[in-house]
This record gives C-alpha cells, sequence and structure tokens, in this order.
C-alpha cells in the first residue's frame, strides 16, 4: 500500500550537459514503469534544464539540500522558492554527508523540514548512525533522536519521507543486510507511530540508502519497511539505475 520510492542522490557530480544526457536516455528507459514513484535529485546547477526535460514525464525532480528562508542575505543557499520555480517536488535534508562534513544539527535540519513542506515540498529527512555509534549499541538512540528532533512540530497532515542511511554504508560498498537495515526501519516506524500515531506511520515511506546497487535491491526492497532506496553511486551510470528503478520486475 505505500508505493515505492527511488530516489537518485547525484551529490556533487555532473555538469549540465552530463546531466542533459543522463536525463534524455533515462527518461525514454522509464518511460514505461507506472507502479513507483522515481526521483532524481542533481546538483543546483542542473535543476533548470532537468526540471524542463521530466516535465510531463514520470521522473521528479528534487534537489540535495536547501536553506529555510524564502531570500535574504545567505551567500550560497538556495531557497524553497527558488526549487519551486524550477520544478522541484523534494528535497533531501540532513543528509549524512551535511551533518558530517558540513555541521548541519538537528535543530537547524528540522526548520528545513518545516519550511520544505510549508512550501509544498516533500522533504526526504535522513537519519543514520555512525560506525562507532553502532559498535557502541547507540543505532536506534541516535536514530531515534534524529527523527524526533527532525521532525519536531511537524502536523501530521504533512507530506514527508525517511530515509534510513548508516553512515558506514555510505560510497563505502558495504551494504546493511536486508535483515539489519529492517530492524532499524521497523524501529523508526515505531517511532513514527509515537509521533504521528499508527495509521499516519503507516503510510510513510522510509527509504534505505548506503551502497544500494543492481545485484543487492531486490533483497532489500524485499523487506516489509522498506519502501524505497536512496542511491548514490548507481544512480550515476543509466544503466544501474535503470535496473535499480526496475526492481521486481
Ligand atoms: P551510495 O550513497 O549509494 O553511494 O552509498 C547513498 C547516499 O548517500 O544517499
Amino acid at each position: 500500500m505505500r508505493r515505492p520510492l527511488i530516489a537518485g542522490n547525484w551529490k556533487m557530480n555532473k555538469t549540465v550537459s552530463e546531466s542533459v544526457e543522463f536525463a534524455r536516455n533515462f527518461v525514454d528507459a522509464v518511460s514505461d514503469v507506472a507502479d513507483r514513484d522515481i526521483l532524481i535529485c542533481p546538483p543546483f546547477t542542473s535543476l533548470q534544464v532537468l526540471g524542463q526535460i521530466f516535465d510531463g514525464t514520470n521522473v521528479k525532480l528534487g534537489a540535495q539540500n536547501m536553506h529555510f528562508e524564502e531570500k535574504g542575505a545567505f551567500t550560497g543557499e538556495i531557497s524553497p522558492l527558488m526549487l519551486k520555480d524550477v520544478g522541484c517536488t523534494f528535497v533531501i535534508l540532513g543528509h549524512s554527508e551535511r551533518r558530517h562534513i558540513f555541521g548541519e544539527n538537528n535543530d537547524f535540519i528540522n526548520k528545513k523540514v518545516l519550511s520544505a513542506v510549508s512550501h509544498g515540498l516533500i522533504p526526504i529527512l535522513c537519519v543514520g548512525e555512525l560506525l562507532e555509534e553502532r559498535e557502541a549499541g547507540r543505532t536506534f538512540e541516535v536514530v531515534g533522536t534524529q527523527l524526533e528532533e527532525g521532525l519536531k512540530g511537524l502536523s501530521k497532515e504533512a507530506d514527508f519521507v525517511v530515509a534510513y542511511e548508516p553512515v558506514w554504508a555510505i560510497g563505502t560498498g558495504k551494504t546493511a543486510t536486508p535483515e539489519l537495515a529492517e530492524e532499524v526501519h521497523r524501529f523508526l516506524r515505531e517511532k513514527l507511530a509515537e509521533l504521528f500515531g499508527k495509521e499516519k506511520a503507516e503510510s510513510v515511506r522510509i527509504l534505505y540508502g548506503g551502497s544500494v546497487k543492481p545485484e543487492n535491491v531486490e533483497g532489500l526492497m524485499a523487506m516489509e519497511n522498506i519502501d524505497g532506496a536512496l542511491v548514490g553511486g548507481a544512480s550515476l551510470k543509466v544503466e544501474s539505475f535503470v535496473k535499480i528503478v526496475n526492481f521486481g520486475r
């Protein structure tokens, strides 16, 4: 009953011309896919042109980050109005690279989540533990706090997505096993039920991210509480991302 969502996070990859080449081929390759949502989050510089290419297709456009203010003296930042203007419907917020390289904390990410929702963008809130946190037995505590503080003040009518991305699995080739990921996804859904009620919790999509590839997507997507994937490296090539999009088909 939860519609799967397969999202590509290109991170800081692809020039405009590389993005356009990918997008043209990709749109054709997935045009017959109707039973799942497909999303691409390119760098800011490629958003506008991909917005035009994806317009009227089954591929949605998202950003990898945003500021919470609409405009003003925030050098180097991009606002929700700007994202809407170029055709974004989703925005990734609180990615572990934002948290750990750029120092974003739960409070700052929460402001962005609330702003995204109030501007009609669907936030994908990322949560995930570091290897040392997992080894110290703190996984549930860490992701539980990230979830609760990241979603603070959100109404249960809000449309949002959660992504569980264990930091030790991102870009390392080490995927969490389906069972290990499912354990955390189940915990997150229980936590969502505490925060927003059971009915809402059952409707929220929880994506898995961290070295998702064509070879491991089937096992992950077979899990009850895994509703999609947030794909980094394997979303950069049309062939591998199309295979992931087509899981189960
Ligand atoms: P990866 O990245 O698929 O390259 O591990 C996932 C992510 O960080 O969203």
